[in-house]
């Protein structure tokens, strides 16, 4: 059984003591970190802030690092910064990135092996524009964004690396994939991640849904077989609605523990 994920992108949202009021509402109230894990991806001035604050169970993450170990970068951030300042996950390659930054394949790459360096857990997003599901290239994207992340990454450091399948046309959109949508799509990637390595790390590796999840449509979500948890946006700013989805998510592992009895 893999352990599920929920994890929050709050994006350019909340200053230091929205952060912080957000942290020491959750703290106490998220799941048990043994059974699932629960992250909030917090803006990088809040990182260490955040840390420090962070409970027995919620873990902090970055939304985005460097790929050089040091360098005249201005305003970037090193993986070492990152590791300094406590935190456990760093989103990588997020579709806003690709779009606003222009972050390419080989950007996501070279991030994705600095994380693994400073042991750091990348959440690697991948997804298809409008456009391309419209022209049923989204298996061939898939696939593509894939292969290039991991590329040069072993079998053994698979199932230390979290893929977010975030469709673009549903990230901060008024709907979310269908959930068997969702749901194939993630199988697919596993499909990939099978062919490139082996079934064994292919049934290891967390694969989350993310693209306007909220606490209507994440129960049938969470349901899919292949889909281990979500990436939330909108709805981790709130800490009452990311609370619910971590219940949900618990409330889905009791019932699973019960059946596999
Ligand atoms: P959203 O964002 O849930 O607001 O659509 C998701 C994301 O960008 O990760």
């Amino acid at each position: 059984m893999r352990k599920p994920i929920v994890a929050g992108n709050w994006k350019m949202y909340k200053t230091r003591d929205e952060g912080i009021h957000f942290v020491y509402d959750v703290n106490d109230e998220v799941p048990d970190r043994n059974e699932i894990e629960t992250i909030i991806c917090a803006p990088a001035i809040l990182l260490r802030c955040l840390t420090r604050r962070q409970g027995e169970n919620l873990r902090i993450g970055a939304q985005n690092v460097h790929y050089a170990e040091e360098g005249a970068y201005t305003g970037e951030i090193s993986p070492a910064m990152l590791a300094s300042t406590g935190v456990t996950y760093c989103i990588i390659g997020h579709s806003e990135r690709r779009q606003f930054n222009g972050e390419t394949e080989t950007d996501v790459n070279l991030k994705l092996k600095a994380a693994l360096k400073h042991n750091i857990i990348p959440i690697v997003c991948v997804g298809e524009t409008r456009d391309q599901m419209e022209h049923s290239d989204t298996d061939y994207i898939l696939g593509l964004q894939v292969k290039l992340a991991l590329k040069g990454i072993t079998a053994e450091e698979i199932p230390n690396i979290i893929i977010a399948y975030e469709p673009i046309w549903a990230v901060g959109a008024k709907q979310s994939a269908p959930a068997d949508l969702a749901n194939a799509k993630c199988g697919f990637i596993r499909k990939i991640i099978a062919k490139t390595y082996n079934q064994e790390v292919a049934n290891q590796i967390r694969i989350l849904y993310g693209g306007s999840v909220n606490k209507t449509n994440y129960e049938e979500l969470i349901h899919m077989e292949n889909v281990d948890g979500a990436l939330l946006g909108r709805a981790s700013l709130d800490s009452d609605h990311f609370l619910t989805i971590c219940q949900m998510t618990q409330k889905y592992l009791d019932e699973l523990k019960e059946k596999n009895k």
